[in-house]
């Protein structure tokens, strides 16, 4: 039997529905697509990395998003968000000082204690590396608790890198590697690390993948590939930890949006691990 994640209920939020607000204190324009709010909710929040929220524009709608930020910080969130429709267009569109709502956290989280002394991989790309940001961070928060941590991340060009301002301090953390790869770089942009997919850069990991955790985050595609490549690798499939973002409403097991086979993305994921949902359909789309 799978083991499940810890997760937060309903039951463990005195009301899932209440919202804290929040001001967007700065706000980082990562790519053309992708914009990282800088948040100081009114009070503090308190969440597990992997975890996510439902951010709120007043009347507009709402949206989950994974907090990007350590979960170590609770006075301040960073959340990245990828411009795909109506709510997403109108955050890009917010400013300084303009205000937004919380409500959770709410989910499954990366399971912290059992990374202790391990080597440590991490995977994503494009929007997906917003979770992986988080987890990054929280882990090099008390670096000593683990014995290395491989980051790949991926994008489709160099202009579609995000965090730039903030790779080559990474690059630097002690018992830290950190390697980028773009898929393709067009004519007119500048790059001088590697390119492929993100998955060309297994060939650079130097870890023994039967004992050592993988999280993985991205598009479909990245996160179907790259979970069966690194299977291959042999890493096992009860520690290859997957964030699904499936399509969401209520974000606690109310509306039914989210299932997927026998499990709600919401309140049993988001983080899985690929043992947990390798047999549920339609897990890529
Ligand atoms: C647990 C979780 C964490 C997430 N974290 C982030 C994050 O950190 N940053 C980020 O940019 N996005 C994240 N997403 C995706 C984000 O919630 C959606 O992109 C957003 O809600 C789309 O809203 P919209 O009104 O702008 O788009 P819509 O107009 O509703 O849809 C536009 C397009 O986006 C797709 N879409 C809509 N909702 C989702 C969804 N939940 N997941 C994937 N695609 C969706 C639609 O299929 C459609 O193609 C996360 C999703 C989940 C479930
Ligand atoms: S989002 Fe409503 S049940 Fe999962």
């Amino acid at each position: 039997m799978p083991v499940l994640l810890k997760t937060t209920s309903p039951q463990d939020i005195e009301n899932p529905y209440r919202v804290i607000p929040a001001e967007i204190y700065d706000i980082v324009q990562e790519s053309p697509l992708i914009r990282t709010l800088k948040l100081r909710p009114d009070e503090p929040i308190v969440f597990k990395t992997g975890q996510f929220i439902e951010l709120s524009i007043p009347g507009v709608g709402e949206g989950p998003f994974t907090p990007s930020s350590s979960h170590f910080e609770t006075e301040r969130m960073d959340v990245t968000i990828m411009k795909t429709g109506f709510v997403t267009n109108t955050i890009h569109q917010a400013k300084t000082g303009d205000r937004v709502g919380l409500r959770g956290p709410f989910g499954s989280h990366y399971p912290l204690d059992t990374f202790e002394g391990k080597n440590i991989l991490i995977l994503g790309g494009g929007c997906g590396l917003a979770p992986l940001r988080s987890l990054f961070l929280t882990l090099v928060h008390e670096i000593d608790r683990y014995n290395s941590i491989t980051f790949f991340a991926g994008a489709k060009s160099p202009k579609d890198c995000i965090y730039k301002q903030a790779v080559d301090e990474w690059k630097q953390y002690p018992k830290v590697t950190f390697v980028r790869a773009v898929d393709e770089v067009p004519a007119g942009q500048e790059w001088h690390e590697d390119v492929g997919v993100v998955t060309v850069l297994l060939n650079k990991l130097d870890i023994d993948p039967a004992d050592n955790p993988a999280v993985v985050c991205g598009p479909p595609v990245m996160m179907k590939f790259g979970a069966r490549d690194l299977l291959e690798y042999g890493f096992r499939e009860d520690r290859l930890y997957l964030s699904m973002e499936k399509k969401m409403y209520c974000g606690f097991g109310q509306c039914r949006h989210c299932v997927m086979g026998k499990y709600y993305a919401c309140k049993d994921g988001p983080v899985f691990t690929y043992e947990q949902i390798k047999n549920e359909e339609d897990i890529w789309e």
